[in-house]
């Protein structure tokens, strides 16, 4: 672990956050208070190469490193979470693996234009009884010959419906566990696939969320990932790759409340001084600083240790299980600093709130984060 980054990670970072100061810090307001998609800021992403942050330039990606694409969804997530977490899930989730299990003809045909920018990319995984017991999965692909027919419903998809590429994990054996879950490639817009009302959520209101409904979908034998009964694998390394962009995100949100509470505390003005040199702010001030310096060391690493093709899912679990842990925490103190100020509609830091309490929850809960760091530790329990 170099404990620093290089010049062409700043550089890109000083890119990312030029780009969301200027394109979505005047809009994130708005689509927090509407509940809309940032289309135009994403759609520019694309065609700065962002999309694609992490994947070799001969599949039409930026060939960054993973610091790179965490330090990319970080700055965006400083700005507005639910950008952050747009281009995380369909970075991490939706075209990894596609990359990592695709066969060749798949990786041309989805992951290239995935990171052109031309097409955004999910992942269904969750389900209504299949929730952190990812292994309860009840959507089925039944082999029809040539073809699978998929049916079924995910729900909590993020990206949906806005996503053009979904991964999709259905059983088809029965009755033999998580052997029998395997993974597909399914395009909107095939006949039978459609999708449920966007969710109206408390936070990350900028990045859509939807249900997908599977109703006798021909998914052809050619987009099979990897192979039949590898689906659970698959879910479970994509999710380990999937938690450093989650904590990537989480370190945003708490950098950004963190660097508004600071100004504020420099310019508020009581009992004669800044409130920042008052030292009940000043300690809290320090201690925000200190988790966040913590936090950024665990995203970092972990991502380092995935670009090194080191193990990594451990890292991964705590790096996201602490970033997430610490963004609650620092934007909690972010909003006790501006008082009854942040507490306001409209105020960034009040939206930061609210977007930072996702992060412990979802590509796995952080309960289910401390399941997979103990597992790394003791072993898998005894079933
Ligand atoms: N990589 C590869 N294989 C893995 C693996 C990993 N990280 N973890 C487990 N496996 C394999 C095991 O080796 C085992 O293989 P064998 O049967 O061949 O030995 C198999 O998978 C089953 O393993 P377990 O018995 O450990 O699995 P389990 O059923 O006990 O579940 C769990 C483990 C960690 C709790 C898992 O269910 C899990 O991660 N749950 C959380 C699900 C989750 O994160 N959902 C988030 C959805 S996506 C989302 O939220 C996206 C979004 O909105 C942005």
């Amino acid at each position: 672990m170099l404990f620093k980054t290089t010049q062409q990670h700043e550089a890109l970072r000083e890119k990312v956050r030029k780009f969301a100061e200027e394109e979505v810090k005047p809009i994130a307001f708005l689509l927090d208070k509407e509940n809309d998609f940032p289309k135009e800021a994403v759609e520019k992403l694309g065609k700065m190469g962002l999309l694609g942050i992490p994947y070799s330039k001969e599949y039409g990606g930026m060939g960054l490193d993973m610091i790179s694409y965490a330090i990319a969804v970080e700055e965006l997530a400083r700005i507005d979470g639910g950008t952050g977490v747009i281009l995380s899930a369909h970075t991490s989730l939706g075209s990894w693996p596609i990359f990592a299990f695709g066969t060749e003809a798949q990786k041309q045909k989805y992951l290239t234009p995935l990171c052109r920018g031309e097409k955004l990319a999910a992942f269904g995984l969750t389900e209504t009884n299949a929730g952190s017991d990812a292994s309860g999965t009840e959507t089925t692909a039944v082999d029809k010959g040539s073809y699978y027919l998929l049916n079924g419903s995910k729900i909590f998809i993020t990206n949906a419906p806005k996503a053009d590429t979904y991964v999709v994990f259905a059983v088809t054996t029965p009755d033999i566990g998580t052997h029998g879950i395997s993974a597909f490639i399914v395009e909107k817009g095939w006949k039978g696939f459609e999708f449920g009302d966007h969710y109206d959520k408390m936070g990350i209101r900028s990045s859509s969320t939807a249900e997908l409904i599977f109703n006798n979908v021909k998914v052809p034998k050619e987009n099979l990932l990897g192979k039949e009964g590898q689906g659970f694998k698959i879910a479970m390394a994509t999710l380990d790759g999937g938690r450093i962009g989650i904590a990537a995100q989480a370190l945003g949100i708490a950098q950004g409340a963190f660097d508004l509470a600071v100004d504020y505390a420099k310019e508020r003005v009581q009992f004669g001084k800044p409130i920042a040199f008052q030292q009940a702010l000043s300690f809290k001030v320090a201690d925000m600083a200190t988790k966040l310096r913590a936090a950024r060391f665990l995203v970092y690493s972990a991502a380092e240790l995935k670009e090194n093709q080191e193990p990594y899912g451990m890292e991964s679990a705590m790096a996201k299980q602490y970033a997430s842990d610490i963004a609650l925490e620092v934007t909690n103190d972010a909003m006790q600093i501006f008082g009854g100020t942040g507490y306001l509609k409209g105020m960034e830091v009040e939206r930061m709130y609210r977007d930072a309490k996702i992060t412990t929850i979802y590509e796995g809960t952080n309960e289910i984060q401390r399941v997979v760091i103990a597992s790394h530790i003791l072993g898998r329990p005894p079933k």
